[in-house]
């Protein structure tokens, strides 16, 4: 089968087209027939942190293996599978891995996927398991709920555009934090408000909030502290290792990160979303699979409006139970 590997050594690496040997499902897992997959920020970072590793100490290929959201069809099923057959129509994440979704097949545990939801292509739910998984998450550590006044630092990327619309769909009063380009966007997606943080401080006359939720990573509880009630939630995305060092260090239960796991019934909760139209994939830009290197420096660039989509099989049939 076809799936994305490295070529080149080091920072010189570069991700193309290449054969592998297709993997083969385990007892709990079904093989998917990749038909689309999406791009995370921790992708690039990884690869970076390897490549950089890789260059003094080992000058040897990176592992050829990448991507953790998928959309697809099941092709086969494990032994102990009960909830999926083979042709359902799937969607679901998992970080490990033997789960390398750039390609035209992979493996993945039942318990990491659930089935797409009602009216959306394989492009659009493949956009959604890591970022939306997040946003959802960490808005339950913030303690999200009805009424909260809610700030969202990075509202208009990836996390930031589903963190919005989840926000909102759990009753929250949304103030998104992104540039001017992208202030009718977020404003576009439900938030109450938007405040354009090249203008100034976004901190300057905002808050108090019930939560702030930093999907940037480039906030701390201490540079949020001023706009926090005092029993306010902080919490991070821990994108880079400032960030993750504030959350590690801090003896407050209420400064927190949040790690993405991969669940079933949360990507039944955003299913329930999705079909009552609470919640609707944003997608910056679709790019076909020998192009997932220029996929990944879109989001290396830091601009990404939304997810970026990269097209592994054949989606000329759709995939959208419509
Ligand atoms: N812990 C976890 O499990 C987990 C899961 C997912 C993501 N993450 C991390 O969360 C971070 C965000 O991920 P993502 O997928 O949302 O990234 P992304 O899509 O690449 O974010 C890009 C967006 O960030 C905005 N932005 C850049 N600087 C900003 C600033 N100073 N203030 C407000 N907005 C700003 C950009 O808007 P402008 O162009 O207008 O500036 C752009 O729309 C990454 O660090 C990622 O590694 C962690």
């Amino acid at each position: 089968m076809k799936a994305i590997k490295t070529a080149g050594l080091g920072l010189g690496t570069r991700l193309v087209v290449g054969e592998s040997a297709p993997p083969k499902p385990g007892p709990n897992d079904v093989l998917v027939d990749v038909k689309a997959a999406s791009v995370n920020p921790k992708d690039w970072k990884l690869n970076r942190t390897a490549a950089i590793l890789a260059t003094p100490i080992l000058t040897k290929r990176l592992p050829p293996l990448f991507g953790d959201d998928l959309a697809g069809e099941v092709r086969a099923t494990g032994a102990n599978v009960t909830d999926f057959k083979v042709g359902d129509k799937v969607y679901g994440m998992d970080m490990r891995p033997r789960t390398a979704s750039l390609a035209e097949q992979a493996v993945i545990d039942e318990g990491c996927i659930a089935h797409m939801p009602k009216g959306l292509d394989f492009a659009e739910a493949a956009s959604l398991p890591l970022a939306a998984l997040t946003a959802l998450q960490g808005l339950r550590i913030g303690q999200a709920m009805p009424g909260s006044e809610v700030l969202i630092i990075g509202a208009s990327g990836g996390v930031g555009t589903l963190a919005v619309q989840i926000a909102k769909a759990l009753g929250c009063h949304v103030t998104g934090v992104c540039s001017g380009r992208n202030r009718s966007r977020v404003t576009d997606l439900g938030a109450d408000a938007v405040i354009d943080y090249t203008a100034g401080d976004f901190r300057r006359d905002s808050g108090p909030f019930d939560l702030v939720f930093d999907v940037t990573s480039y906030e701390t509880p201490k540079s949020c502290a001023a706009i926090l009630k005092p029993k306010g939630y902080f919490v991070s995305t821990g994108g880079n290792v400032r960030s993750v060092i504030a959350i590690r260090t801090s003896l407050s239960p209420r400064e927190r990160g949040v790690i993405v796991r991969p669940l079933r019934r949360d990507l039944e909760t955003l299913n329930e979303m999705i079909e009552s139209g609470e919640l609707k994939p944003i997608i910056d830009s679709r790019f076909p699979f020998a192009e997932t290197q220029e996929a990944y420096n879109r989001s290396r660039s830091g601009r990404a409006q939304g997810k970026i989509v990269i097209m592994v099989g054949d989606v000329s049939g759709d995939g959208g139970e419509r």
